[in-house]
C-alpha cells in the first residue's frame, strides 16, 4: 500500500557558528539587563525573568540576531516562503531553579523559537505538542517504538548554542528547572523570538 503524510509540522534546529564565544558574550549582558529591568508577565507564569520584548532593536545583540536571520532565511527557502522575514520581537528568559513556562503558542507570528545561552543539567527541556484537535481527542493504544512523527508530545533537549525554530502556532512549553546548582550556576538562560513575513 502507499502512504502520504499530509499537513506536516516542521521543526528546524541548528548550532550557531561559535557557541562558546557567543554565549560568553551574551550571558553577562542578559544578567545585567535582568538586574535593571523588572520582569514582564507573559508565558513565564511559572516564575523566572522575562525581559522587555525589544531585544531585536538593541545593537549589542546583533551577533545573535544575525544568526537568527541566517537560519530564518534558510527556512523561508526550505518552506517556499517569500518575500523576506522580519523579526517581530525578541526577548531573554532566565528560568531560576523551580521555574518553568506553561504550554502556549505565539499569535500573530509565522515562526517562533529559542536560542540557548546557558543550560545547566536538568534545567528543563522544550516540549512540543500535537497541534491538531482530532488526535488529542482520540488517543488509541499503540505499540512502543513508533517513529517520532506519530507521537503526541515530543521533547527537544535544550542544548547550549542551539537555535530551534517552529511554526508559531505549535503549542509548546518549558519543563521545570530542576537544577540543584546554587546561585547563577543554576540559571537556565534562553532567548525567544517571533519572526513575521514582511514586504521587500
Ligand atoms: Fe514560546
Amino acid at each position: 500500500m502507499n502512504r502520504e503524510i499530509l499537513f506536516p509540522t516542521p521543526v528546524y534546529f541548528k548550532m550557531v557558528q561559535d557557541p562558546k564565544k557567543l554565549n560568553k558574550y551574551l550571558f553577562p549582558l542578559i544578567k545585567a539587563w535582568s538586574k535593571k529591568d523588572k520582569s514582564e508577565e507573559k508565558t513565564n507564569a511559572g516564575g523566572g525573568w522575562h525581559s522587555p520584548t525589544d531585544m531585536n532593536k538593541k545593537k549589542e545583540y546583533e551577533p545573535l540576531t544575525d544568526e537568527l536571520f541566517t537560519m530564518q532565511e534558510e527556512i523561508f527557502k526550505d518552506f517556499g516562503m517569500e518575500p523576506k522575514p522580519g523579526l517581530g520581537n525578541m526577548w531573554a528568559n532566565i528560568n531560576y531553579p523551580g521555574s518553568y513556562n506553561k504550554q502556549h503558542m505565539h499569535p500573530n507570528a509565522s515562526w517562533s523559537g529559542a536560542y540557548y545561552v546557558k543550560v545547566p543539567k536538568k534545567s528543563g527541556n522544550l516540549f512540543v505538542e500535537d497541534p491538531r484537535p482530532g488526535p488529542n481527542i482520540i488517543l488509541p493504544r499503540r505499540l512502543e517504538g513508533l517513529p517520532k512523527a506519530l507521537w503526541r508530545v515530543v521533547i527537544y533537549p535544550a542544548i547550549e548554542g542551539q537555535i530551534i525554530m517552529f511554526p508559531a502556532w505549535l503549542p509548546h512549553g518549558v519543563e521545570v528547572n530542576a537544577s540543584k546548582e546554587k546561585g547563577e550556576k543554576g540559571w537556565r538562560v534562553s532567548v525567544s523570538f517571533n519572526f513575521i513575513q514582511v514586504r521587500e
